[in-house]
């Protein structure tokens, strides 16, 4: 029998019980499909920190690293570790390490799920560039505490870095409806954003079979809610892309809906899946944290295991959870009684 070995790393606050569920339909689901998950759990998150002073140990990129994917619930406790602590010794060194540059996020309703923007359909793939751009980490601080003091964020894009994020978006578009929207600021960004309108232009002229259109981010925000069907696949920078799937998930219900996948194309070093959202501290402990964001993100992971049938089976028992209405009232249903619904669909 095909096993498959994968981390967990359930991190903080509703990431703990959204990784349970999603870890109890993807063992069942792979039962149903005959090959095994072998889980490994680890406990590196806020609390962690708090006992070792590390969000993880030196070691853990390599302890990683022999896993088929990781799993991941979400990081961060900002009352007690500050989230550029947290997220940079946890969740950006993972991405950026083991080369998940290509952060994929679908948008679409499942059925039963009432949107705010109602009856309007949609299908969008946000492709989200994962490992430079405005989160390079370069910058600092200077004069700090003083009336002369300077703070630099530097925005890092490299041709290798834009040019892999837009075939993989090309790549897409053309197994989708064949239409890339390309994102940036360039008429305020005469850099950064003219260098990728550039390569944006360079690799379109090998797929002239995908229509692009260019976006500016404000522009594109306005688009995801006024007319979100007329977008297929979205290609992004980093901070773009971040900030354009929390639209992309309040319109496909809220962000307990958004699923998301950090995808080393090459395989070189496990790929990560996790749901769009956080730890959620306002409803953590409460039990009502919605699990269908890190179940999707699960059957994005046997996808990506190549067990096409397995993702196919939990997507249509989601499917059918929602389509009767379970799970679809945020805050309201208990996280184990939407779990259970979605158990009991699965076939
Ligand atoms: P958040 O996504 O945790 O929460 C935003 C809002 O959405 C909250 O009102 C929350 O209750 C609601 N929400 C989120 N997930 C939900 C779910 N599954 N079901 C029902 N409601 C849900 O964003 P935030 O409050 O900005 O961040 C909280 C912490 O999480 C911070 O430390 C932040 O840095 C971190 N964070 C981590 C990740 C990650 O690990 N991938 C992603 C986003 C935020
Ligand atoms: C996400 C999150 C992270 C990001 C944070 C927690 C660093 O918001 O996965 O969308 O910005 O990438
Ligand atoms: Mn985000």
């Amino acid at each position: 029998m095909k096993n498959y070995a994968i981390a967990l790393l359930p991190g903080d606050g509703i990431g703990r019980d959204v990784t349970d569920a999603a870890w109890a339909v993807l063992e069942a689901a792979a039962r149903h499909s005959g090959f095994a998950l072998n889980g490994t759990r680890f406990p590196w998150s806020c609390a962690y920190y708090k006992d070792t002073g590390m969000m993880m140990p030196g070691e853990g990129l390599n302890a990683l690293r022999k896993f088929d994917a990781i799993l991941l619930g979400a990081v961060g406790w900002p009352a007690e570790v500050p989230d550029a602590v947290s997220l940079h010794g946890l969740l950006l060194p993972i991405r950026k390490e083991f080369a998940q540059y290509a952060n994929v996020r679908p948008h679409r309703l499942l059925p039963g799920v009432n949107g705010p923007l109602k009856a309007t359909k949609f299908d969008i793939l946000c492709i989200r560039e994962n490992t430079e751009g405005e989160y390079a980490g370069a910058g600092g601080r200077v004069h700090q505490g003083t009336s002369d003091e300077v703070a630099v964020e530097t925005a890092v894009f490299t041709r290798a870095g834009v040019e892999r994020i837009l075939r993989f978006g090309f790549d897409q578009a053309r197994k989708r409806r064949g239409k890339l929207a390309s994102v940036t600021k360039s008429n305020a960004q005469k850099f950064s954003m003219v260098f990728w309108d550039d390569m944006t232009r360079r690799i379109a002229a090998e797929y002239p079979d995908v229509e692009v259109n260019n976006y500016h981010v404000d522009a594109l925000a306005a688009r995801m809610i006024l007319a979100p069907e007329s977008l297929d696949v979205v290609v992004a920078s980093n901070l773009f892309g971040d900030i354009l799937t929390d639209i992309g998930a309040a319109i496909q219900g809220g962000l307990g809906f958004a699923a998301s996948a950090n995808i080393n194309p090459d395989r070189s070093a496990p790929s990560m899946f996790e749901p769009v959202h956080g730890s959620a501290p306002d409803i953590a402990r409460l039990g009502v944290a919605n699990p269908i964001a890190a179940i999707w993100s699960g059957a994005m992971m046997l996808d990506h295991l190549g067990e096409r049938e397995a993702a196919a089976r939990v997507m249509a028992a989601l499917e059918a959870t929602t389509s009767r209405g379970i799970g679809t009232i945020q805050g309201k249903e208990r996280t184990d009684a939407v779990t259970a619904a979605v158990l009991s669909k699965l076939s």
